[in-house]
C-alpha cells in the first residue's frame, strides 16, 4: 500500500480496488469456484465450473473477468477456461481471513458509521455471522495444522475441552489422532455449534463429542463452574482468548479461574491473535486491521503478544512452548501450571 503521498490517485486506486478484490475472491470462497480451481493443476472449464458449483454462467464469467484483471487467475474467454495465478494460490491459501472479514465481520465494517454516530450497536442491530467467522476460522487449519500437530505430538489426553471451538475442526482432528479420546466444545454461537456437530458427525466422531452452547465466561467463572469437566486433562482455545484477556473481563482472573476450574488439567494449548505493539507499526500484515478494527468496534481490547506472556505468568501458568502461528502476529502456545 502507497504512503498517500501521490498525486495522481494511486492510494485511492489501491484502495479501491482492494475493497472490489476483496468482495471478487470472497465471491470466488462461497461459490466454491476458489477450492475447485485450487485442487487442479492445470485450467479448468468455465462451463463445468459453474454446473458444478450451480452458478449462473453469464455472472461467474464476469466474476472471472475481474478476477483475471485482479491478478488472481489467467482467464482466456476464446477457450472458455481459467486456473489460479501463483498469487491466486496463496490468496486460496489464506482464504480463511477473507471469509471471516469479509463475511464474518462484514455487517460492522459496512456499517463503521452507523456505529460510529450511534445509529446502530453491536450486538443489537449490527452482528458479527457466527458461521462465517467460525468457517474462515477453520480455512485456516490447512496452514496452522503442521505447526499444531509437532506442538502437542507428545500431549497425552482423554477429554479435551475446547473454548470457544467455531466450527468444532481442531476438536475433532485431536479426537481423530486419539482414538480413546472424548472431547468438550463450547461455543456461545447457535451457528458455530450446528457446524461442530455436524463435521463430529461427518468425521466419524459425534460419539465421543459434546457441544454446548454456552458463553465460556459463564462457565468458567460462574458459580457452578464446570461440573462435568472435572476430568478435563487437556483445555484448549483458538482465538477466543482475546474476548477474556482485557481487565473489564478478567485477565489474570479469568485465567486463573480456569485452572482452578479444570483440576485435573495438565496442559493448556492456546492459539491468539495480538495487537501490533505501538513501536512496531508500519504497513500492517493481512488481516491486522480488520482485526484490530473489527475488535475497537465491539469492545474488545486487544492485548500485545508481550502482555499476553506476562498474563500467563501472573497467573501461573508456565509457557512451554510459543511458536508463530503462520500469521506475524498469531501464535500458539502450550503451557502447564507452574
Ligand atoms: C474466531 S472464532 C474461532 C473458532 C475456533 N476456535 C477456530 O479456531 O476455528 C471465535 C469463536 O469463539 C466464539 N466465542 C467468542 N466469545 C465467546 C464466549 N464468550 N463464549 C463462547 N464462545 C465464544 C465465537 O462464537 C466463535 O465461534
Amino acid at each position: 500500500m502507497s504512503d498517500g503521498s501521490n498525486a495522481d490517485g494511486e492510494l485511492a486506486r489501491e484502495l479501491f480496488n482492494g475493497f472490489i478484490g476483496s468482495h471478487v475472491l470472497y465471491a470466488l470462497i462461497t461459490t466454491g469456484v476458489l477450492d475447485q480451481l485450487a485442487e487442479r493443476e492445470g485450467a479448468a472449464v468455465v462451463g463445468e465450473l459453474a454446473r458444478r458449483g450451480d452458478c449462473s454462467l453469464r455472472l461467474l464469467s464476469a466474476l472471472l473477468k475481474a478476477a483475471n484483471r485482479l491478478g488472481i487467475v489467467r482467464y482466456r474467454p476464446q477457450g472458455d477456461t481459467v486456473e489460479l495465478t501463483a498469487g491466486g494460490r496463496q490468496a486460496h491459501r489464506l482464504r480463511g481471513y477473507f471469509t471471516a472479514s469479509v463475511g464474518g465481520f462484514g455487517d460492522v465494517f459496512r456499517n463503521l458509521d452507523a456505529l460510529a454516530l450511534g445509529r446502530e450497536k453491536f450486538g443489537e442491530s449490527i452482528d458479527q455471522d457466527g458461521r462465517l467467522t467460525a468457517v474462515g476460522c477453520a480455512q485456516n487449519w490447512s496452514f496452522q495444522q503442521a505447526i499444531f500437530d509437532r506442538a502437542t505430538e507428545r500431549i497425552d489426553y482423554r477429554h479435551v475441552l475446547d473454548l470457544g471451538c467455531g466450527a468444532g475442526v481442531r476438536l475433532v482432528h485431536l479426537l481423530r489422532r486419539n482414538p480413546h479420546a472424548r472431547g468438550t466444545g463450547i461455543d456461545r454461537s447457535p451457528e458455530a455449534c450446528a457446524l461442530a456437530r455436524d463435521r463430529a458427525h461427518v468425521m466419524g466422531v459425534g460419539d465421543r463429542v459434546t457441544i454446548v452452547q454456552a458463553d465460556v465466561g459463564e462457565i468458567v467463572t460462574g458459580p457452578d463452574g464446570c461440573p462435568g469437566l472435572l476430568d478435563v486433562d487437556l483445555a484448549t482455545s483458538y482465538f477466543v482468548l482475546h474476548h477474556f484477556m482485557q481487565s473489564r473481563a478478567g485477565g489474570v482472573d479469568f485465567l486463573k479461574s480456569l485452572a482452578v476450574a479444570l483440576p485435573g488439567c495438565d496442559h493448556f494449548v492456546f492459539a491468539d491473535g495480538f495487537a501490533e505493539p505501538e513501536e512496531a507499526r508500519g504497513s500492517p500484515p493481512l488481516f491486522t486491521l480488520a482485526y484490530e478494527l473489527f475488535h475497537e468496534f465491539t469492545d474488545v481490547a486487544l492485548v500485545t503478544h508481550r502482555r499476553q506472556c506476562e498474563l500467563f505468568e501472573q497467573a501461573g501458568y508456565l509457557v512451554e512452548q510459543d511458536l508463530g502461528f503462520g500469521h506475524p502476529l498469531e501464535h500458539l502456545f502450550v503451557l502447564r501450571r507452574s
